[in-house]
């Protein structure tokens, strides 16, 4: 039997790498098999372009920023997450393909039928079976992210964005959410950690046994 691919996405401060780390040691304690990835830098390949991508100073095209995600992708998607499920192997990624339509599609200058062409032609049309998005307001999100960048974190080129870029990320993902209700959970992300947890640790169980 096929393993399942679930995906995390949230914006920038949603929590949802913290959310991850906890279900990973809660599923490896249980001896759930799983692979445990993410976009950008989920292979060799990726993780080269993860630094040069985010770490770079000079300004950086839209388009060459649409296709260097799909580069990952692409490379991740063939030699990971595909793999791995035909296996029989969960997958769960921190971001995948709505992460690309909801940032990449919330920049001016790329037309949104653009960034669909690209994720089709990156995933060859592999979807999640399940995507957990962490929903917060974006001030708040914001707010995280200061105190992130204040406490120690690396900073990278998508931590300079404003609060109307997030807003309009945000309101891309729920739009996802809307059209595909089945697949994409929206989880308040507005809660303590504890709180989040029980109910990851519900949604994922409920899915993968
Ligand atoms: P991360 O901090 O969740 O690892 O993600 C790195 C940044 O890259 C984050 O700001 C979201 C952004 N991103 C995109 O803009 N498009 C994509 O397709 C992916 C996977 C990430």
């Amino acid at each position: 039997m096929k393993g399942k691919f679930i995906t995390f996405e949230g914006i920038d401060g949603s929590g949802k790498s913290t959310q991850l780390r906890a279900l990973e040691k809660t599923l490896r304690a249980r001896g759930t098999d799983v692979v445990i990835t993410r976009e950008p830098g989920g292979t060799a390949l990726g993780r080269h372009l993860r630094a040069a991508f985010l770490e770079t100073k000079e300004k950086v095209a839209p388009m060459a920023e649409l296709l260097s995600f799909a580069a990952d992708r692409a490379q991740h998607v063939e030699h990971l997450i595909k793999p791995s499920i035909a296996a029989g192997t969960t997958v769960i990624s921190d971001r995948y393909a709505d992460a690309t339509y909801a940032y990449q599609g919330a920049r001016n200058g790329i037309a949104r039928r653009q960034v669909n062409q690209v994720i089709r032609l990156a995933t060859g049309g592999l979807k999640p079976d399940l995507t957990l998005f962490f929903d917060i307001p974006v001030e708040e999100a914001i707010r995280r992210m200061a105190l992130r960048r204040r406490s120690h974190a690396k900073k990278n080129r998508m931590d300079e964005e404003t609060a109307e870029f997030y807003t309009r990320v945000r309101r891309s993902y729920l739009r996802i959410a809307r059209r595909e209700p089945k697949r994409f959970v929206v989880i308040d992300a507005h809660r303590s950690v504890g709180e989040i947890q029980a109910d990851v640790v519900k949604v994922i169980t409920k899915f993968i046994k």
